[in-house]
């Protein structure tokens, strides 16, 4: 199929640390999946990174490179996605403006995601047109490449629904126009930290996905399982146990169903269970670390990745604008 014809695909993240498994099975295994069957683009949303890190905003060239080092473990192509970074395709910023113009406020005020993020991240001050702003900028990212589908975590929900709706408003107040982009999640259930909560790095429960072996074993060691159990002789339930949504993500069927039989017949214990898990994690993070390193100590590769789709992306999001402008009639 011509590239053109092609269903499209958008979807970025902030670069503000290392990615962990919960990234990579709620969000990234969507990405390398879709970059096989559709038109791809995603993005270091690194002026989204500056709505919160705006008074440290040094350390985010780091992170963009360790982005792109992490997306590359996960199994992202260069060869068949476009790769870029939000800050390079000014266009962003310009509809991010024309957006701005329609958008009313009370929708931004009424985002339960700005309400919610704004009372717990009390350490910094949010109270910022910028922060507000945030799901203009965000639809604006989407909307500029007029794509069919956006992969994202489920977190991100409330902001593709605003995102449509701004869309709906754009084509109402200036005709068809722009699509109505769908989320897309994966299928996996979450995937629980090592404590049961959310996998988050505020919480201290993360295995990353650029982790060694080394410092992943005393993690998993010391995971709570299921917590009713107390001995080896009591029978254990896969069901509430905090260990077992790893087998399902890692381990093969047959092993799983004995993993099962084993623990409601109280025969294997917990440290058997983690011992296998382990092997399976260790066949998972291995290809990882092997493509990770095909970029390490190599900046000069990871800015070819990102020029290149700048490049494509620039492309893409300037025959948008030229058809925005003309739609306003300001095509000057
Ligand atoms: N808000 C997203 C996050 O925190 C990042 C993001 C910015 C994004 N622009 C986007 C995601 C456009 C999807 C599409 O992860």
């Amino acid at each position: 199929m011509a590239l053109d014809q092609q269903k499209r695909v958008v979807s970025g993240m902030r670069p503000t640390g290392p990615l962990h498994l919960g990234h990579f099975f709620g969000v990234l295994k969507n990405w390398v999946e879709f970059q096989n069957n559709y038109n791809c683009y995603y993005f270091v949303a690194d002026w989204h990174a500056l709505t919160s890190e705006y008074s440290d905003p040094h350390r985010i060239k780091g992170f963009v490179g360790e982005l792109v080092k992490d997306w590359y473990a996960a199994g992202l192509d260069p060869e068949k996605c476009v790769i870029f970074q939000q800050s390079q395709v000014k266009a962003h910023a310009e509809l991010n403006l024309l957006l701005g113009m329609i958008t009313p406020l009370g929708w931004l005020e009424r985002n339960p995601t700005y309400k919610e993020v704004k009372q717990e991240l009390v350490s910094k001050d949010l109270n910022t047109f910028g922060f507000l702003g945030y799901p203009v900028l965000q639809a604006a990212d989407i909307l500029i490449y007029r794509p069919d589908f956006v992969p994202v975590g489920q977190d991100q929900l409330p902001h593709l629904e605003l995102t449509r709706e701004i869309a709906r408003r754009f084509n109402h107040l200036y005709s068809d126009f722009f699509p109505e982009p769908q989320a897309k999640l994966t299928e996996t259930a979450k995937l629980p930290g090592l404590d049961g909560r959310k996998m988050s790095k505020s919480y201290g429960n993360c295995i990353y996905m650029g982790e060694e072996m080394d410092s992943v074993r005393p993690k998993v060691m010391s995971m709570l399982t299921d917590t009713n159990r107390m001995r080896k002789s009591d029978p254990g339930d896969p069901e509430v146990c905090n260990l077992y949504p790893y087998h399902r993500l890692m381990t093969p069927r047959e092993t799983r169903q004995e993993i099962k039989a084993n623990c409601t017949g109280a025969k294997w214990g917990c440290v058997d269970c983690k011992k296998i898990l382990l092997t399976h994690l260790e066949e998972f993070l291995t290809p990882l670390q092997e493509r990770r390193r095909e970029l390490d100590d190599k900046p000069e590769l990871i800015q070819e990745i990102l020029d290149t789709g700048n490049k494509k992306a620039l492309q893409e999001a300037g025959r948008t604008m030229d058809l925005v402008l003309e739609k306003l009639n300001f095509n000057f």
